[in-house]
């Protein structure tokens, strides 16, 4: 048996991917009494591609999330990152929450810096990848500026540069535009595929949104109700860079029907 065989046997997870989960389950022991919130999932993500997880409200994504990030624990299970069993925080990973974390009393491009300062890179040159960031967001000219005077589009834009400052090796994305209006969205979703071409940082994507999903991923994952798990797994064949108006094409309509369908099955959408 070669080795990988013995691995995968005797139930370590896929080193050859970022994100690698084996039966992750979560449950949350609160006063009010046991939350099952999440699993068993197996999920796993391959460099450079970018995972869209789809799923009702409170079916455990951000749970997932937060365990990916080794910001809360499994309580079954395993998960592993780059290979690795994820036993602490991570630090070579950008978040974006769906509310910006920008300090106000910060400039925007001292918000960018700040992981430079908390891992303390040489400044100069990140200073430079910073104000690139900036530009290819699109808020270059409002590098000097405070973080309120930007509106909820550019700020999650602020986030953004901020989380792939230091080149992580994975972006994890949760809900981070389901704050903004539908036009900024759509902007968003333009602005982050353009992005994400350019960087090619292996991105987990979670979003309500079952079209922003499919605009995005390279392939989708469909989460059941509490406790999450994969009700199907769905690659996104559509060439790169997408347009918005792709979103009317049949090859996007009957992913976007099939994921409804899940939804409608489970009883998620009614109607
Ligand atoms: N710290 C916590 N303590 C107790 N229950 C929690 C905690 N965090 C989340 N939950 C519960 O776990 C479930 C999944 O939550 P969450 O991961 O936030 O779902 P989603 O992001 O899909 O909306 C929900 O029922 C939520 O109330
Ligand atoms: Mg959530």
């Amino acid at each position: 048996m070669s080795e990988d065989a013995a691995a995968r046997d005797n139930g370590s997870v896929d080193r050859f991917q970022i994100i690698s989960t084996r039966d992750l389950e979560k449950v949350y022991f609160t006063a009010q009494g046991i939350v099952r919130a999440l699993g068993p999932v197996s999920i796993s993500l391959p460099a450079g591609e970018t995972l869209g997880i789809v799923g009702p409200s409170g079916c455990g994504k951000s749970t997932f999330l937060r365990v990916v990030a080794g910001l809360d624990t499994a309580t079954r299970g395993k998960v592993e990152v780059a290979g690795k069993p994820v036993t602490a925080p991570l630090t070579d990973v950008g978040i974006v929450f769906q509310r910006d974390l920008l300090l106000d009393w910060r400039s925007v491009i001292d918000n960018v810096m700040l992981p430079s300062e908390l891992r303390k890179t040489d400044r100069k040159a990140t200073l430079q990848r910073a104000y690139e960031l900036l530009e290819e967001l699109g808020v270059a000219d409002f590098a000097e500026r405070n973080p309120w005077e930007l509106s909820g589009g550019m700020r999650q834009r602020v986030s953004i540069a901020r989380a792939l400052l230091l080149r992580p090796s994975m972006l994890l994305l949760d809900e981070p535009f389901s704050a903004l209006d539908a036009l900024t969205r759509d902007q968003m979703n333009v602005i982050l595929q353009r992005l994400q071409m350019h960087e090619r940082v292996t991105t987990l994507f979670i979003t309500h949104s079952i079209p922003e999903a499919v605009f995005l991923s390279d392939r989708v994952i469909v989460m059941s109700n509490r406790p999450g798990q994969v009700l199907d797994d769905i690659k996104v064949d559509l060439p790169k860079p997408r347009t918005l108006s792709i979103r009317e094409e049949p090859a996007f309509t009957e992913i976007t029907r099939r994921i409804r369908e899940h939804f409608e099955r489970a009883g998620v959408l009614v109607g």
